[in-house]
This record gives structure tokens, sequence and C-alpha cells, in this order.
């Protein structure tokens, strides 16, 4: 294939982007979304601030416009994200206990019920554990409504939309030897053998010089994926420059490909000036949306070289 998306069509896997519905006037970069990705992952429309910001007030104007523009250049959707400690709306954020766990699954219901039969992928919990070693649970309001919250979340979703593949999204879960990737692991194994219904794990994959492609990136992916669900990386960038970001784009693309059920990748942006964190030029164009080296080397890699 001569484009990121065809090329990774090629192996039966997609190529996606974040979008920000902000950018869609922008010709520039609507002209490399409609030609390079084939799955599409709003970056900040789909959370729960901007879908629901008074309580039982659902405002999908945003989300709808790039679902709208998937729907135009033939690209499927990556719902993001239903349930997170981050990016609730003020009335959440005040709230505890059986009130939160009955807003939070009333919120999961409305818009995976909103969006139903439009989403491949649902992220439907983020981030909910800790970092460092302890592999405990991150504290959050939604956390504190008991344990059994992401199960909770997920049976909602799948009630909402029984055909979108549901998904535990998290970052630095890359590397095998973590507590917290082995936390996220022994959760996915339980849900598994309980019957909760899971279908897919979202690595971020958002790497820097202080969190760098681990060597066992791939035996993580697999490890993953021999508990019976798709992996997907989902938010990829890598900060860095030149050879040495293409090496380790090509590092990560090739983990995936080496990986049967890694189904597709995600970049969390097109252009190195439309990223939540532009000074680390972490994405494979670069502010005039010229190809990277970066680039290249995806490119080539999902071409099978
Ligand atoms: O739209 C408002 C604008 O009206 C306002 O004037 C401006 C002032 O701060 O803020 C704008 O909203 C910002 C929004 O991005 C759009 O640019 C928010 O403040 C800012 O917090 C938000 O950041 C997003 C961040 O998530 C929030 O947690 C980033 O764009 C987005 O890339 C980032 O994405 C996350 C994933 O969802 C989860 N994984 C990590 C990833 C990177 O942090």
């Amino acid at each position: 294939g001569s484009t990121l998306g065809s090329a990774a069509s090629g192996t039966g896997r997609y190529f996606g982007t974040a979008v920000s519905a902000s950018r869609l006037s922008d010709s520039v970069y609507t002209g490399i979304l409609s030609r390079e990705f084939s799955m599409i992952t709003p970056e900040n429309e789909m959370k729960i601030d901007a879908t629901e910001p008074a309580q039982g007030q659902f405002s999908y104007g945003n989300a709808d416009r790039i679902v709208s523009q998937a729907t135009s250049q033939g690209a499927r959707m990556r719902g993001h994200t239903l349930a997170w400690y981050s990016q609730q709306p003020g009335w959440m954020q005040s709230m505890e206990g059986a009130a939160l766990r009955s807003a939070m699954l009333n919120h999961i219901t409305q818009v995976a019920g909103h969006y139903s039969g439009k989403i491949y992928a649902w992220d439907v919990v983020n981030e909910a554990f800790a970092d460092g070693g302890s592999g405990a649970r991150r504290d959050s309001n939604l956390q504190r409504t008991g344990d059994d919250w992401i199960e909770a979340a997920f049976r909602a979703a799948r009630a909402a939309d029984p055909n979108a593949k549901l998904c535990y999204n998290d970052y630095n879960t890359d590397d095998w030897n973590q507590a917290k990737t082995q936390a996220v692991y022994r959760m996915v194994q339980d849900f598994k053998s309980r019957g909760v219904p899971i279908d897919c794990v979202g690595f971020q994959s958002h790497f820097n010089p202080n969190s760098p492609v681990p060597s066992n990136y791939r035996t993580t992916l697999q490890n993953f994926a021999d508990l019976g669900v798709d992996v997907q990386i989902t938010e990829l960038d890598i900060e860095g420059s030149g050879t040495a970001q293409a090496d380790n784009y090509r590092t990560v693309t090739n983990a995936c490909l080496a990986v049967t059920r890694c189904t597709g990748m995600t970049v969390w942006g097109i252009r190195d000036t439309d990223s939540w964190r532009a000074s680390a030029t972490p994405l494979l164009f670069d502010g005039n949306g010229q190809k990277k080296a970066a680039y290249t080397a995806v490119l080539d890699a999902l071409n099978g070289g």
C-alpha cells in the first residue's frame, strides 16, 4: 500500500489517528487524514466532560462532526472514553458513592447507546491503575464506589452497544516486567475467567526518553493476546526526530505485526503541531504536513520491508 491505511489493510489491520474537531476546517489536516487513516479516535470530543457537560444533558455536536468525517472518508471509529478519573465535568467530580456509580452507568448507557452501531471499539475504562510498583488501582471517586466499578462499566457498555469491541485502555503498561502491566493482566485474566465482557486491551504507548519502547513490548502484546483479547496500540507517539525516532516507530509497528491479535494501531495526532506535546515532535508528519522519516519507517514496515 502507498498509504498507512492501505498498507495496514494489506495485513488485515487498521491504521488510525486521533482527530480534533477544531482542526476539521484545516484542509491540509483533512487532506492527510482522509488520505492516510482508516480509523479515527476523537482526541477529546467523546470524553465525559464533552458529552455530558451538565448531568443528564448530553452534547454530541463535536463528536458527531468527527463521526461524519469518518463516514465520509470510509474510516471506522474508536470511541474514547466512557469512564475515566480525569476530564470529568464539574458535576461528576463532586459526586461519590452510589449516586456516582449510577451516574457513571447512565452516562455509559446514553453515550454508547447514542453511537451504537457506529463504533468499532470503545475505550470503556481509561487509566484505572496506579503508576509505580504497587500494582494497585488508581485512587479516584470512581474507584471509591467499589472495586467492581470497572466490570460494571463493561457490562453497561455491552448492553448499550452489543456490537462494539470493549477495551480497557492504559499507559505505562508496555513493559512486561512492570507492576502496573502485571496488574492489568491479572484483571483481564479475571474478567475472562468470570465472563465479564471485555474484548480488547489498548496500549496507549506514549514513549519518550524516560519511558522508551521496552525491549519486551512484543512479548507484552502477545501475552495479553494469549488471554483471548485483541490488543491495539491506541495513542502512539514517540518523542524524538530523525533516524532514532524512525527506528522506534519501526520497532513498535513490527511488534504489532508480529502479534496476530494486534488488530491495529493509532497515532495520537497527525502533524507534530497537532500533538498534545508538540515540543516533543512525536508524530509522523511535520508542522507543514510533510512526511517524516518515521512515516517512511512505519509504511515500509507495514509493507513487509
Ligand atoms: O478546548 C479548550 C479551550 O476552549 C480552552 O481555552 C483551553 C484552555 O486550556 O483548553 C481547551 O481544552 C483543552 C483540550 O485539550 C483541547 O485542546 C484542555 O484544557 C486540555 O486539558 C486537553 O488536553 C487533552 C488531555 O488528554 C486532557 O486530559 C489533550 O488534548 C489530549 O491529547 C489528551 O489525551 C490523553 C488521552 O485522552 C488519554 N491518554 C493520555 C492522552 C495524553 O494526555
